[in-house]
């Protein structure tokens, strides 16, 4: 049996109409939303992600301020700007890319981006607002983004036993809390978990963030299973090398096995012939996370 195949383009796609519509009606009323990025260096990944992120941002009438900081940043200069950025009334919210460089000391700076304006919930004051159901927080992107899926396809999940292979401060863990506050039941596996496929193999829901492409096999899940892969991986052979395409380039996975499409009820991953994953999801709370915060600091 095949799997029904997820596709977290569709979902996206469904909550960037709305986005434009409030966007719409905000502009409409007079107000521009607005997002800020603060980058460190020019890593390539980063200023792909971000053009990505510019070009989603402008389909849906959002402005983005890009502010690029060399290499050697200072923390003062850093943490001046991002004050800035926090008494600016026309900025809305600021994205913080990540890794940080080492002078950086993460531990202030997220407690100095305004929680008000922190779309990706870095100040643990969105956390705390998280782990009481509090909507006027920030929920972290990801996470928030496999609710808006189930939600999407109409899966209930009350009642029912989710396993997730990660516990992340951006997926596994606020995932918990989301589901736990929806009344599923929760187990967390990691790295140091004895024996993952216990805990998936008796699952109704199986949530996948490790980055290991292959890490889920169809042997570890049951055929009723829904499997959510939020990992971005690349394929490798057995022996630990790239697995390229006909072009000579990498082919992009998520954690699941190709087999597992065969296997279970339901699937998305960036495994190729999965459903795609979950990743434009992402970008879509990102901007829905902007309007939200234009609407609450404009209210
Ligand atoms: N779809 C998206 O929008 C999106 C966004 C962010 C991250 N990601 C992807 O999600 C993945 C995880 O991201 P992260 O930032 O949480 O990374 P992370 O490195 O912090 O987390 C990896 C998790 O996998 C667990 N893990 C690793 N090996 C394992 C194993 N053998 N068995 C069980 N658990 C194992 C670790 O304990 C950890 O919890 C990455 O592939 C990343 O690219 C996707």
């Amino acid at each position: 049996m095949s799997a029904k195949l997820l596709s977290g383009k569709e979902v996206s796609e469904a909550m960037l109409a709305k986005v434009l519509e409030d966007a719409e009606a905000l502009i409409a009323d007079g107000v521009q939303p607005k997002l800020a990025i603060m980058r460190v260096g020019a890593d390539p990944g980063s200023i792909s992600y971000e053009k990505s992120i510019i070009k989603r941002m402008g389909n849906s009438k959002i402005e983005v301020e890009s502010v690029e900081f060399p290499v050697d940043v200072t923390q003062e200069e850093f943490v001046g700007k991002l004050r800035e950025l926090n008494g600016d009334k026309d900025i809305h919210a600021v994205l913080i890319f990540k890794p940080l460089p080492e002078q950086l000391d993460e531990e202030e700076i997220k407690y100095a981006l305004s929680p008000e304006k922190d779309p990706d919930a870095l100040n643990p004051t969105n956390l705390g607002k998280l782990m009481i159901a509090d909507e006027t927080g920030f929920f972290p992107c990801t996470a928030e983004g496999v609710m808006e899926l189930f939600k999407f396809y109409g899966i209930d999940v009350k009642g029912k036993d989710v396993t997730i292979i990660n516990n992340s401060n951006v997926l596994g863990k606020p995932l918990a809390i989301m589901l736990t506050n929806e009344f599923a039941t929760v187990t967390l596996a990691h790295v140091f978990t004895k024996d993952t496929s216990a805990y998936t193999k008796n699952a109704d829901i199986v949530v996948t963030a490790a980055g290991i492409y292959g890490l889920v096999k169809p042997e570890m899940l049951n055929e009723d299973c829904i499997l959510i892969d939020v990992a971005m991986a690349q394929k490798k052979d057995a022996d630990g090398n790239f697995v390229l395409n006909d072009e000579g380039k990498k082919i992009r996975t998520g954690d699941a096995h190709e087999d597992c499409k065969d296997k279970v009820a339901a699937i998305t991953s960036a495994t190729p012939g999965c459903g795609g994953g979950t990743g434009p999801i992402t970008t879509a709370l990102l901007a829905q996370h902007v309007i939200k915060a234009c609407r609450q600091q404009n209210a």
